[in-house]
């Protein structure tokens, strides 16, 4: 069924609509692999998001495969592709959400005088028949067409009514009026829809769309003014990731609606439950930890620390919580295994934890398992995600670590012995450096030299409490307008820093050789 039809089905629906694959993949650093989006895909429809904004085609040949792979899989959400108003695009987004079962094409041109002027140098009539044109366009490739006015809320009413109802005459079927720069206030925002509810004359033929940033913290409040005015389509993001201060959270804008229903009286088909799981997977994806008083998804999100607050909550929950941690999927710490489980009682751990390995990624994990067994007692849920995130290297990657041995401590030098395998010849190398880390990194870097990236992030936390807990380190490179970031877990702390960092000179060497350099995309992005 088209979204269309299900709020005309239901008016108090709301659609919700995800872009983490596309407007926040294309924020700095934020950038993923095909593997990666595959796994986020599969895990928001698993959640129940109504669509899938899995990229922009036309950006690279990697967003174009990105955007039809993730086509091919998903079995539930819209799959949608983002083009400009020009064929070219159309077609690249029409060409590559082919494969899906149900597929939307969003179009989008800029509306507001500054836009016009300044970065499209169109007369507002040429944009209008831009408008018409990139719609009737898109109609030939399915009957799901999303268009949106960028730069929105800065837009004069008149004019923005005018392209509402074009936009709506050609044929689309959403119609999204993004606060592109994050500038629109709630009372503001919202007071936009009501105001293309009572002036534009085919309006009820559409669902309204929000589509918010946050540059001043008010992203999450104006999607939901938007729908209290009558929008019915939300465009949100994991953990908020997106350009410059992010879009709306999709964790906290469900939250606000499960919480608050009493006020926001909406309905959506998102399972709560998976919000931590995922919010947590792209964290370790993108190597952006949210802060830890983030709502919903940060550390301290449930914590109450205070003892006036730790009273209230021993005798009632109620006094402070206004969510449960389980209804985000946060469950307390659980000892999981120890060092003699079994590879069943694993098995079972992993399909509980919702993983589903393959035998050979499950015979990795076994030992890798085993041999943090060896280091730490209890192994905790915690831990076992942290294990499988961290993704076993992949046959063809072109240098794979094999130890490293580390000179630490208050009386120097600091060195590191690295031995890796670089496309099948083992290598070995003693650096000095700054410190352990930096030892480590100077070895691998003499091992494999590659002068033009830099080491733009390095990040450690520990996966759970206590001296023996795993270290997740994360490293993201920058190489150019190339950056990769891939993450690591271990016991030791070094260890796990050197396999982060050759995994992600690994993935940019793959980068290096596809012939879609981040240039492409930056190119052509909105
Ligand atoms: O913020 C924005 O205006 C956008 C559009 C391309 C929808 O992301
Ligand atoms: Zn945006």
């Amino acid at each position: 069924m088209r979204t269309i039809d299900m709020v005309k089905e239901n008016k108090d629906r709301v659609i919700i609509f995800d872009t983490t694959l596309r407007d926040g993949e294309q924020s700095p650093g934020c950038s993923m692999n095909l593997e990666e989006k595959l796994k986020m895909a599969r895990l928001l429809d698993d959640m129940g998001v109504d669509v899938i904004e899995a990229g922009f085609p036309i950006a690279s040949k990697g967003d174009f495969e990105a955007v039809n792979e993730i086509a091919k899989i998903v079995k539930n959400a819209v799959v949608c592709g983002l083009s400009r108003a020009k064929k070219a695009d159309i077609e690249a987004s029409g060409e590559s959400i082919k494969p899906a079962e149900r597929r939307r094409i969003h179009t989008f041109i800029s509306t507001s005088p500054l836009h016009m002027k300044h970065k499209l140098q169109m007369t507002p009539e040429a944009v209008l028949d831009s408008v018409h044109e990139s719609v009737s366009f898109s109609r030939n490739f399915t009957d799901d067409v999303e268009w949106s006015a960028e730069d929105g809320s800065r837009t004069e009413h008149d004019f923005l009514c005018r392209c509402v109802e074009t936009a709506i005459k050609a044929g689309a079927t959403t119609i999204n009026i993004p606060d592109t720069v994050g500038y629109a206030t709630p009372e503001e925002y919202g007071a936009l829809f009501d105001m293309l509810i009572n002036r534009v004359p085919n309006i009820d033929q559409a669902i309204l769309s929000v589509h918010c940033h946050n540059d001043l913290g008010l992203a999450v409040a104006n999607s939901l003014a938007g729908v209290a005015n009558g929008a019915r389509q939300i465009e949100c993001t994991i953990n908020g990731i997106g350009e410059r201060a992010g879009n709306a959270a999709l964790e906290e804008v469900i939250m606000a609606l499960r919480t608050r229903a009493d006020l926001l009286p909406y309905q959506n088909e998102i399972d709560t439950t998976k919000i931590t799981k995922l919010s947590r997977t792209l964290s370790g994806i993108t190597g952006f930890n949210v802060q830890p008083n983030k709502a919903i998804v940060g550390a301290n999100a449930f914590a109450h620390a205070s003892g006036i607050h730790q009273d209230g909550m021993l005798k009632n929950a109620q006094t402070y919580e206004i969510m449960t941690p389980e209804s985000v999927g946060l469950s307390e710490s659980k000892l999981a295994l120890q060092k003699h489980s079994g590879s069943n009682a694993l098995k079972n751990k992993l399909k509980e934890l919702g993983y589903e390995l393959g035998d050979n990624a499950f015979k990795d994990f076994f030992t890798r398992f085993k041999e943090l067994a060896d280091k730490k007692k209890e192994i905790y849920d915690e831990d076992v995600i942290a294990l499988v995130e961290d993704a076993a290297p992949e046959t063809e990657e072109v240098i794979k670590f094999v130890s490293l041995q580390v000179h630490a401590g208050s009386k120097g030098p600091q060195t590191a012995d690295i031995v890796l395998l670089v496309e099948g010849d083992e290598k070995a190398v003693t650096c000095e450096g700054n410190g352990p880390v930096d030892a480590t990194f100077c070895a691998i870097r003499e091992i494999y030299p590659h002068p033009e990236a830099e080491l733009e992030l390095y990040q450690v936390h520990a996966v759970t409490q206590g001296t023996d807990a795993q270290a997740e380190v994360t490293v993201r490179l920058r190489e150019g307008e190339r950056t990769t970031s891939a993450t690591a877990a271990s016991a030791d702390t070094l260890v796990a820093s050197a396999r982060a960092y050759v995994s992600a000179l690994n993935k940019l060497l793959r980068k290096r050789d596809s012939k879609n350099p981040q240039t492409a995309r930056d190119e052509v992005n909105p």
